[in-house]
């Protein structure tokens, strides 16, 4: 077994870390760290747990200590679920100690020397390891995986991308609240309502993207360069991130081959057969109502995205419109850097 440790283990990808993480076959988490106010507690005492499977008792009892890597003894991989601006700070030195840390943060995201990785999308980019390496004098190091509504997105451009020239992408989001963590949105600010605007985020699923869709010298990324304008919403759904996609094509497509390229979609993770991994990576439903949220999000234990109103546009020529869905906290936030952790555990 590896040992693993959770950074930010009281939030809400920590809590995800922590549930994803009780049967896996080749991780073991032998240590938790939270901020000041949890720390010196008892994990059950110092989270308000919100999972809908209890703690696990092989962490009830743990310990909370600061997120400091000299309390964190004997541990190789660090999966990460910092706030951004205390992950900029306290990555670094966890790397510096030797471990190596999975990071869900936005922080060191788009670090010319940090690979951002989709395991099913761009694990070459794990090359920017041994830059990283030299270029810091670092033991450890980090990688790190998109933001929530990117990475569902990108599962599903990259089949699209591999066989068509894609000129232009439009994406509106409905994003979930469990996307801003437990004390994101106030209630009284998203019942009954929804929030046209999420700070930074159109920013990171514009840059983020076309950085992953890049192409990749060994050295250097140079992001794609189709044109992508986002509109990101929050919608009073507790998990799951629904995207409505508008995409203009430089060729005429048939639709039936658009859905076999997803729905056959196969790579690395599944070729390597990785826990974590889903069979099918992207799930193509033909029901008009469909995805949903509460129907949806669990598919495939919540690794896969799901698409739905695969349809070609009547109006724009070489134009087509669906819909996707993926889980935001699983998929798109502690899944995707246990999936990263797995493939870095296998490969290298
Ligand atoms: N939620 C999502 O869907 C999602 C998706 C992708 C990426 N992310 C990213 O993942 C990270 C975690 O998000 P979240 O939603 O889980 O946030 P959250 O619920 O607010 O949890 C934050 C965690 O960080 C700890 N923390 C806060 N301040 C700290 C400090 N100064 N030093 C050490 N630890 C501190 C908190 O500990 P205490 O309990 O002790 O305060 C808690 O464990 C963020 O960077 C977020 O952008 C989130």
């Amino acid at each position: 077994m590896v040992n693993v440790g959770i950074l930010g283990a009281t939030g809400m990808v920590g809590q995800r870390f922590i549930q994803l993480l009780e049967d896996h076959p080749k991780f073991e988490i032998t240590a938790l760290t939270a901020s000041q106010r949890s720390a010196g507690k008892n994990y059950q005492d110092a989270v308000t747990w919100h999972m809908d499977t209890p703690i696990p008792e092989a962490v009830e009892d743990t310990v909370v200590v600061d997120t400091d890597p000299s309390l964190v003894k004997d541990v190789d991989i660090v999966f990460s679920a910092l706030p951004s601006e205390n992950a900029a700070v306290v990555e670094p030195k966890f790397a510096e100690a030797g471990m190596k840390v999975a990071s869900n943060a936005s922080a060191m995201r788009m670090e010319p020397d940090v690979p951002l990785v989709i395991p099913e999308v761009n694990p070459e980019h794990l090359d920017l390891i041994e830059t990283q390496q030299k270029n810091r004098g670092w033991e450890g190091f980090i990688v790190t995986n998109p933001n929530c509504s990117t990475i569902a997105l990108v599962l599903t451009l990259k089949p699209l991308y591999d066989q068509y020239n894609i000129n232009r992408v439009y994406v509106s989001t409905m994003q979930a609240v469990s996307g801003a963590g437990y004390n994101g949105v106030p209630s009284m600010a998203i019942l009954d309502n929804l929030v046209p605007f999420i700070g930074e985020e159109e920013e990171k699923m514009e840059e983020e993207t076309r950085y992953l869709l890049g192409n990749f010298d060994g050295d250097i990324v140079e992001p794609a360069s189709f044109g992508l304008s986002t509109s990101c919403h929050r919608v009073p759904v507790v998990d799951g991130h629904t995207e409505a996609v508008f995409m203009e094509m430089d060729e005429n497509f048939e639709l039936d081959d658009v859905k076999k390229s997803l729905k056959d979609y196969k790579a690395l993770p599944q070729k390597l057969n990785l826990y974590s991994a889903p069979k099918n990576p992207i799930i193509v439903r033909e029901e008009d109502n469909r995805p949903q949220p509460r129907m949806d999000r669990m598919m495939e234990r919540g690794m896969a995205v799901t698409v739905g109103r695969l349809r070609i546009d009547a109006n724009i020529p070489k134009s087509l419109k669906y819909v996707l869905l993926g889980h935001n906290t699983i998929r798109g936030a502690a899944g995707a850097s246990i999936l990263n952790a797995e493939l870095i555990s296998e490969i290298m």
